[in-house]
């Protein structure tokens, strides 16, 4: 089947897309993203995704390309174009394209928006979620922003290879305190020794995820003793379970850290459980 991306206002084959040498997103990663999950070919959490992506605009002060709506339909025309069912559509916004200068150019180029679709493999998924996956720790290497979602994801791209070199899937940054900050791209939790829920606060160096926070949402009608505090990698180590949350994994339990079983070295109950309750709410509140 044919792919097609949709790059600066129009839909081409995703073989033939391509941007600009000089677009800052490429030279001096000036940009953002987001991903939204795809459940049935339709959106989940679309409005946490939206309001992220234009404060992540905002902040970094990149106009914005369009507006909501019309970003909307371009994003449901890359999913019906791409065929997915259940997937992820990608949206990339970077400043534009300028003669190469760090300092931002005077007047704005037009942002440059490229957007992508694709499906994923569900029953691959499940099956993963039923095994639980490793993460391993490694010292914060980001920088002091990441509640912007920038597309300077190297640090995060170094983490992963090296999480997979150890046959984990996930690593977790540890900050000065020698507290978990999060996964290179997932929010991290615990059920700790005392059978709290467990996941750090917004008020740290983290993205805010959109899952993280449907999950919270989610969390008022069961019965789950929960608090945003921080935890270390031993705390971890010692927990009852652990898990990954984004729109790309939803909720992945975590069985090992460090090479470290978690629990009993399998998936946890409430990881399952907010998995299966997750995956219903989000297939439920889909536009
Ligand atoms: C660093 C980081 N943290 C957390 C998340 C999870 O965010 P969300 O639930 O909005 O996908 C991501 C997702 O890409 C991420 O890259």
């Amino acid at each position: 089947m044919s792919r097609w991306a949709y790059v600066n206002g129009r839909f081409v084959r995703h073989g033939d897309a391509a941007v600009h040498i000089e677009d800052r997103g490429y030279q001096l990663a000036d940009g953002v993203y987001e991903v939204w999950a795809v459940f049935g070919g339709k959106l989940a959490d679309s409005l946490g995704h939206f309001e992220r992506l234009e404060r992540s605009l905002d902040e970094l002060r990149i106009a914005r390309p369009m507006s909501r709506k019309a970003l909307e339909l371009v994003l449901r025309e890359a999913v019906r174009r791409n065929r997915v069912n259940d997937g992820l559509v990608y949206l990339q916004v970077t400043r534009g394209v300028a003669r190469r200068d760090h300092a931002f150019p005077d007047p704005q180029p037009a942002p440059a928006v490229v957007i992508t679709a694709k499906n994923t493999d569900q029953k691959g998924a499940a099956a993963k979620a039923a095994k639980g996956v490793g993460v391993i720790t490694l010292p914060e290497s980001r920088w002091g922003r990441c509640d912007i979602k920038t597309i300077g994801l190297l640090p995060n791209a170094i983490a992963k290879q090296a999480a997979r070199e150890q046959g984990a899937m996930e690593a977790w940054f540890v900050d000065p305190e020698g507290l978990v900050t999060e996964g290179a791209s997932s929010n991290a939790w615990i059920v700790d020794a005392e059978g709290v829920l467990r996941t750090r606060d917004t008020s740290a160096n983290i993205l805010r995820g959109v899952t993280r926070k449907s999950i919270i949402s989610l969390l008022g009608e069961q019965n789950i003793r929960f608090e945003e505090r921080a935890f270390t990698p031993d705390e971890a180590k010692g927990a009852r379970e652990a898990f990954i949350t984004g729109a790309g994994t939803l909720v992945m339990p975590v069985v090992t850290v460090d090479g470290e079983k978690i629990g009993d070295g399998a998936p946890g109950p409430v990881a399952t459980r907010l998995r299966a309750l997750y995956i219903e709410a989000a297939q439920a509140s889909i536009t």
